[in-house]
């Protein structure tokens, strides 16, 4: 994928050092004070961007920050931190709303937030199951309300702007037949689990969440390229990343996790080069990817993901749940 990828390989101790200046852009990083989100962040705020953060927990974020300038005092001033809670589509939209309050410029979104693996079962106040309302229609319901800013911003002379939205590999976990459905996203019963099939049931509940990432994505860049926008919409997987989240499962999974995955800093490159990359904006083969470390193009793991037809027709219901305020099954 050209130099810049294999300079921000692995390998490369300091990313920053490889990337243009990015004075002047304003990026919204969600989840962007926790793990991934963090090491993201902070790569762009070295290079001089301004960015909105996103956090439900706001002394816990603001804690985050300050630690987070005392080590890089360059970064001081460069980041605002906004309430949102994605467990709503009501959340996620007043989120936004409070983005488009803070900045009249918007160069880049990075959709981090993820309701991770090791949680319970659980429908939100508006009928969807949390992992699907987080990871779904969170995302659809906080980029959407973003669009005309970013649809503004990208008329702009000299302007880059790019959707970025952090899936899965996990994804491969979708039962083989799955189909957008009412139903799907209701998963009214709460599925039988057992000591034994407790963690598969909950990775595969994650993983079918986290696979509408990329046909989300797949059908955004299709509409933006339709109405002549330029926006570049990317989905990815950013790696095994060992991050306080897959920490927690015991000394030993714990162990293999710190040895063999991915640093945060490492997960947060295929993110970064999606958002700035000048390959990502010169080569059209990258509008609407789905990308592995560090920026290969992959065909997804759930083959549908990047299937137009699929990608329509999630799109669609999606956006009639969404007008609906919920779900009703
Ligand atoms: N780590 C990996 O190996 C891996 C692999 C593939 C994909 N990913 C994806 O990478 C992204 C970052 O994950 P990570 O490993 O860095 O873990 P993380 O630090 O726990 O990041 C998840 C972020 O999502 C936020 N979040 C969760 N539920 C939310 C809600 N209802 N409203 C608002 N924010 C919410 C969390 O906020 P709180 O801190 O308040 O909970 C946290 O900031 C996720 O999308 C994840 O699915 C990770």
């Amino acid at each position: 994928m050209g130099a810049f990828a294999s300079q921000l390989s692995a390998r490369i101790h300091s990313p920053e050092a490889d990337m243009s200046s990015l004075h002047g852009k304003v990026y919204v990083v969600t989840g962007g004070l926790t793990g991934i989100g963090l090491q993201t962040s902070l790569v762009l705020a070295l290079r001089g961007a301004d960015l909105l953060i996103s956090a439900r927990d706001i002394p816990r974020a603001q804690t985050a920050l300050r630690k987070l300038e005392e080590s890089h005092p360059s970064i001081a001033k460069r980041v605002t931190i906004f309430a949102a809670d994605f467990s709503t589509m009501d959340g996620s939209r007043k989120g936004a709303e409070r983005v488009m309050e803070l900045t009249t410029r918007l160069d880049g979104l990075i959709n981090g937030v993820g309701r991770l693996i090791d949680v319970p079962w659980s429908v939100n106040e508006e009928g969807i199951e949390l992992s699907m309302a987080v990871n779904h229609f969170g995302t659809f319901v906080f980029t959407t309300t973003l669009l005309p800013l970013l649809r503004k911003t990208a008329k702009e002379p000299g302007s880059d702007v790019r959707i970025v939205t952090v899936g899965s590999n996990a994804m491969m976990q979708t039962p083989k037949n799955w189909k957008p459905s009412r139903k799907a996203f209701g998963e009214t019963q709460a599925p039988t689990e057992t000591k034994l099939n407790a963690f598969m049931v909950k990775f595969a509940r994650y993983g079918t969440s986290k696979m509408l990432n990329t046909p989300f994505t797949v059908e955004l860049q299709r509409q933006l390229a339709a109405e002549g926008s330029d926006i570049v919409c990317v989905s990815l997987h950013p790696g095994g990343v060992a991050t306080d989240g897959l920490l927690q499962y015991g000394v030993v999974i714990s162990a293999i996790v710190k040895t063999l995955w991915l640093s945060p800093a490492q997960g947060a490159l295929t993110s970064l080069l999606a958002l700035t990359s000048p390959e990502v904006r010169a080569n059209k083969k990258y509008r609407g990817a789905y990308l592995h470390p560090y920026g290969k193009i992959v065909k997804p793991e759930f083959a549908p993901a990047t299937d137009p037809g699929f990608a329509r027709e999630l799109w669609e219901l999606t956006e009639q749940i969404v007008a609906e305020g919920g779900l009703k099954v």
